[in-house]
């Protein structure tokens, strides 16, 4: 195979024709394929199901210190659920909170405390009427969301192999109106790129002019593992501690991606002063979370060991998936030199870079063929991909031939739009 650039235009138009073709035949069968969001399949949903509910049965409702888990109590969580959270992110339990049932939830108050209270004794973020948020990019568009919500100009940084682009990061906190970033360290969503060691350092050893900037660290992915050697990462919050920068990051996790998506456990840890500031609020925003669940997730997990053995059933499950797209992608689009893509280790999603312009046009025939994906344009703030490139691909919830069919879908949509951009810049 060559690169399509290369191609005459007879053999171009040969190309187009044949694509074409099978494209069609595609859209006369009627399919109805979702690629769009990052849902765990029901076949790994299943692995929980008795696990998590006949324990009670056997231990009754009380956690480890006997506390009744039915009843109001214990804002911080139960101690062995904070454990078990603490040993996932590599941080001490008492810095822990273990929480309900969302971790975006976790992270929407956490700015909203920073808006109309503050950190650090700094004003509210709501009396900036400059606040800007840096956007890692691509990145996960509930989390742009948050931030536009709120009100800040967002503020594009690249992805790199190695994370962010930390040059930019470096001159961006310079500003003191640039407030915070969101970051997924671990198998990033959508390319499922994990931060290197330097990345993590320079996160790390950060001095942002503005003393009430916050790192959103959300560490959705951390034991997501695809792969028997999964990535490793470097804990912020050990590096943090040696240039004296803890109070810079906040971390959040959940078992959205364990066990039940959107019913399991969240939590988030920070350093003792973040700590203090979040208990203030938390102490007038809720009673107590959900003990009942977290009492299910600590007996179904006593150890995070526990959680990486189960992790690897989600491996099994969610290899073949991942396989399967990237076969075919590298099989239909391999050297034609219209794409690029990752192939990630971990998390739950494959980015891929189109044709520049094209981006758009792809998610358009996709859709006419009937493959849902990712909204186009939703991996970057204000939906605006400048490049109009990147898809997010979600193989996670669709059966492997659901794949193959959207995999080859896309793959030809790709390939049209393609086509499509080289007439006309022939
Ligand atoms: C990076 C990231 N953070 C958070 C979430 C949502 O987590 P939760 O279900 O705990 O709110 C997702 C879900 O896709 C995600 O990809």
């Amino acid at each position: 195979m060559k690169a399509l650039m290369e191609y005459t235009t007879e053999q171009l138009n040969e190309f187009e024709a044949a694509a074409q073709k099978k494209y069609d035949e595609f859209v006369a069968q009627g399919i109805s394929l979702n690629m769009a969001r990052g849902k765990p399949a029901s076949e790994q949903l299943d692995i929980y199901d008795n696990m998590l509910n006949e324990h009670f049965k056997e231990i009754g409702f009380k956690s480890e210190d006997g506390t009744d888990c039915r009843n109001y109590g214990i804002l911080y969580g139960i101690e062995e659920c904070r454990k078990l959270f603490g040993e996932i992110l590599g941080v001490d339990w008492k810095n822990v909170i273990a929480c309900g049932s969302s971790s975006l939830n976790l992270m929407f108050d956490f700015i909203a405390q920073g808006m109309y209270k503050g950190f650090a004794g700094c004003e509210p973020w709501v009396c900036n009427k400059n606040r800007k948020f840096i956007a890692v990019v691509p990145g996960y568009d509930r989390h742009f969301g948050i931030a536009q919500y709120f009100g800040f100009e967002l503020i594009n940084v690249p992805m790199t192999d190695k994370g962010p682009d930390m040059d930019l990061v470096e001159e961006l906190i310079k500003n003191p109106d640039v407030k915070g970033m969101f970051c997924v360290p671990k198998y990033s969503n959508p390319d499922g790129i994990t931060y290197s060691d330097e990345t993590v350092i320079r996160l790390a050893s950060m001095k942002p002019v503005a003393k009430d900037f916050r790192v959103i660290y959300d560490n959705a992915y951390i034991v997501h593992d695809v792969y028997e050697e999964g990535d490793e990462l470097l804990n912020i919050f050990d590096e943090a501690k040696k240039y004296g920068n803890e109070d810079n990051f906040v971390t959040f996790t959940s078992t959205s991606k364990i066990t039940y998506a959107g019913a399991g456990v969240s939590a988030m840890a920070a350093s003792d002063r973040n700590f203090k500031e979040i208990s203030d609020r938390l102490t007038l925003q809720i009673i107590s979370y959900d003990k009942m669940n977290q009492l299910r997730h600590a007996y179904f997990y006593k150890t995070v060991d526990d959680v990486k053995e189960q992790m690897k059933k989600h491996a099994a499950i969610l290899r073949p998936k991942f396989e399967t797209v990237l076969r075919i992608l590298s099989e239909e689009l391999g050297e034609l030199g219209v794409a690029k893509w990752n192939e990630p280790r971990g998390g739950y999603f494959i980015s891929l870079d189109v044709t520049t312009g094209s981006a758009k046009y792809v998610g358009e025939l996709c859709k006419k063929a009937g493959v849902t994906l990712t909204g186009v344009g939703a991996t970057y703030p204000y939906e605006i991909d400048p490049e109009d490139k990147n898809i997010r691909l979600a193989p996670s919830c669709p059966t492997v031939p659901e794949l193959e069919i959207a995999t080859e879908i896309i793959c030809l949509a790709v390939k049209l739009a393609a086509c499509k951009e080289i007439r006309e810049g022939k």
